[in-house]
């Protein structure tokens, strides 16, 4: 008998929040590729953006596999409770969650910061990924494993991957309300880790580096012309020479997807780190 490995190592069911486009995007295509079975993207994108993702997912998928999109808001619970009843009445469990909804939120400095703008970043990147897990969590503790992927190992009944960033870190000025949201996906992982390791669910979360997706896109307009910004002037190339490089989207997805692997049994409650070595780099250049 070969002891090697040829089977999909991600047959079952992804769940991505933020997964229209930008990295939520790459993520869900990674989970394709590595035969996951169903995947749903849980977006609040217009139908047009969610049709496009639909379809650059779809061209990964196995060939019964199955896309759904479903539209909703990750800071309203009852969106994230109808998305996962849809998702187990399609295909009757969820095995993988990425929960990577985000927004930048304000950039600016603390004394020039509405208070209703620091909140709105808070309530999508913390409330949301707290929720998102909160109900993710209630599905997978209730159904059983999926047999035999890792015999020998512990058995998983599920896999969840929040979405940090190298600012759950480090801080940068004018950017309280994100560098905030970050370090606190950062503290909700590792409390719901151990909640949830001797139920056989893994929760982690990764913090990737520098990608220029949409999100940075009111970074990039200040940075253009007006106040004080941590992407203001030449920042944005100063960040990739510290990185070592420009990163490309699947590199953050296959992480993400690989990470669900039940052959990362023992990872539990870790930052992984997806920056080319930025946060160990001591050098600006
Ligand atoms: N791009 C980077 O360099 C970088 C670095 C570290 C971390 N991140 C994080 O990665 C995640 C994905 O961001 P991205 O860079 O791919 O940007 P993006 O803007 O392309 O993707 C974010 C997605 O989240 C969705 N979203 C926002 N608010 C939502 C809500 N309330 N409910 C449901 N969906 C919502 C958006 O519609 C969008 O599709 C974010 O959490 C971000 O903080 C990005």
């Amino acid at each position: 008998m070969s002891h090697h490995r040829s089977a999909p190592i991600l047959p079952g069911v992804a769940f991505i929040t933020g997964g229209a486009r930008g990295l939520g995007l790459a993520i869900a295509q990674s989970f394709a590729k590595e035969g996951a079975r169903g995947i749903v993207l849980f977006d609040i994108q217009p139908p047009n953006t969610m049709t496009a993702a639909h379809a650059s997912v779809s061209q990964f998928l196995i060939p019964d596999g199955k896309c759904l999109t479903i539209h909703g808001d990750v800071t309203k619970e009852e969106d994230l409770e109808r998305a996962v009843a849809e998702t187990v009445k399609e295909f009757g469990r969820l095995d993988y969650a990425a929960n990577f909804a985000g927004v930048i939120g304000p950039l600016s400095a603390t004394w020039d910061t509405n208070l209703e703008d620091w909140r709105k970043v808070i309530e999508v990147n913390t409330f949301g990924v707290w929720l998102s897990m909160k109900v993710q969590l209630k599905q997978m503790l209730s159904q059983s494993s999926l047999s035999d992927l890792e015999p020998g190992r512990v058995e998983q009944r599920g896999s969840i991957v929040n979405c940090a960033s190298v600012n759950s870190i480090q801080g940068g000025a004018g950017t309280t309300g994100y560098t905030a949201s970050k370090h606190a996906v950062l503290g909700l992982t590792k409390a719901a880790a151990l909640e949830a390791r001797s139920q056989g669910v893994r929760v982690n979360c990764v913090s990737p580096g520098f990608l220029l997706t949409k999100l940075l896109e009111p970074a990039m307009k200040v940075a253009e012309g007006q106040t004080s910004a941590a992407l203001a002037g030449d920042a944005w190339e100063g960040y990739e020479r510290r990185q070592g490089r420009k990163a490309s989207f699947e590199e953050v997805g296959d992480v993400v997807a690989l990470l669900c692997s039940p052959r990362m049994s023992l990872v539990v409650g870790h930052n992984l780190v997806i920056d080319g070595g930025f946060t160990i780099n001591e050098n600006p250049t």
